[in-house]
């Protein structure tokens, strides 16, 4: 982007106070971020399409096919599928994974299960991201709490991405929200600029401090998307697949995503 003026001294100003700000090629003009838009289009619906299909004895695999059906009817494209060695079109993370489950046959959902899917789409060269939680049947109300609060600490993050604020505002928001209800919030993972690419600067923590961070520009997209855990925040890698992300203590985590843009005087949901 050619950034006007104004924009760019706003930023180089703020710089010059000490605050990370984002590479400029990162801010998206607004072409760029229609077409982000229209990605983001593809990517809800694809969720949509799942949400109205998942239940108790499918495979994931099954979940994966729909995915790769619905989006390249789409004329989009899987961004995981063969994104560093992922096997897959899409990740689907259940009870004790947190993230980057790897679809398979021999997965069948079953009678409480919860379910992650996530779901990042390329439309035209332009990435969107989302994921939302998937509850097989009936689960317990521990892990109902679980999702619930989720959502909640992804919904007051993204009530605290203002223009000009900082990244620092939304992670602390969700900490606090997760912290206040018994919840461990996930670190080793967090948010992440997408759009021209699929993880692009900056990272987006869900845990910081007010004031601090990455200055929120208009024109940026990224995801906020926090896991937490119940007791502890520490995971493990998979050692037989080298992708799938476990809590250390066995017990469920949930995640949700959404992409997001920034305006002048707004923010929008992307993807959902
Ligand atoms: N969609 C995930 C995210 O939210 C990334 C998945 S990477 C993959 O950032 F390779 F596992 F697909
Ligand atoms: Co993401
Ligand atoms: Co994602």
């Amino acid at each position: 982007m050619e950034p006007n003026d104004e924009l760019r001294e706003k930023v180089e100003y703020y710089k010059r106070m000490g605050h990370q700000v984002p590479k400029w090629k990162y801010v998206k003009t607004p072409e760029q971020i229609e077409g982000i838009r229209a990605s983001g289009v593809i990517n809800t619906g694809v969720l949509d399409y799942v949400s109205e299909r998942i239940r108790e004895g499918v495979t994931t695999q099954e979940i994966d096919d729909w995915v790769a059906e619905y989006t390249e009817a789409h004329d989009a494209i899987c961004a995981p599928y063969h994104y560093e060695g992922f096997p897959k079109h899409v990740c689907v993370s259940i009870n004790d994974v947190v993230c980057h489950g790897i679809p398979s046959t021999k997965r069948v959902l079953k009678e409480g299960d919860i379910v992650n899917v996530d779901v990042t789409t390329i439309y035209k060269g332009y990435y969107a991201d989302a994921s939302r939680m998937f509850v097989i049947g009936k689960t317990t109300p521990e892990n109902e709490r679980l999702i619930r609060v989720c959502k909640q600490c992804l919904d007051l993050g993204l009530e605290a991405v203002k223009p000009w604020g900082f990244l620092g505002d939304v992670g602390y928001v969700i900490e606090q929200h997760a912290s206040r209800n018994g919840f461990k919030v996930v670190r080793d993972f967090g948010g992440h600029g997408v759009g021209i690419e699929f993880h692009e600067d900056p990272f987006v923590y869900h845990y910081g401090k007010k004031n601090t961070g990455c200055l929120i520009v208009p024109g940026m997209t990224f995801t906020i998307e926090p896991m937490l855990n119940f007791k502890k925040s520490g995971v493990r890698v998979s050692a037989l697949d080298g992708w799938t992300v476990y809590t250390k203590d066995g017990l469920p985590s949930a995640q949700w995503e959404y992409t997001v843009a920034v305006f002048e005087d707004h923010c929008e949901i992307l993807s959902k």
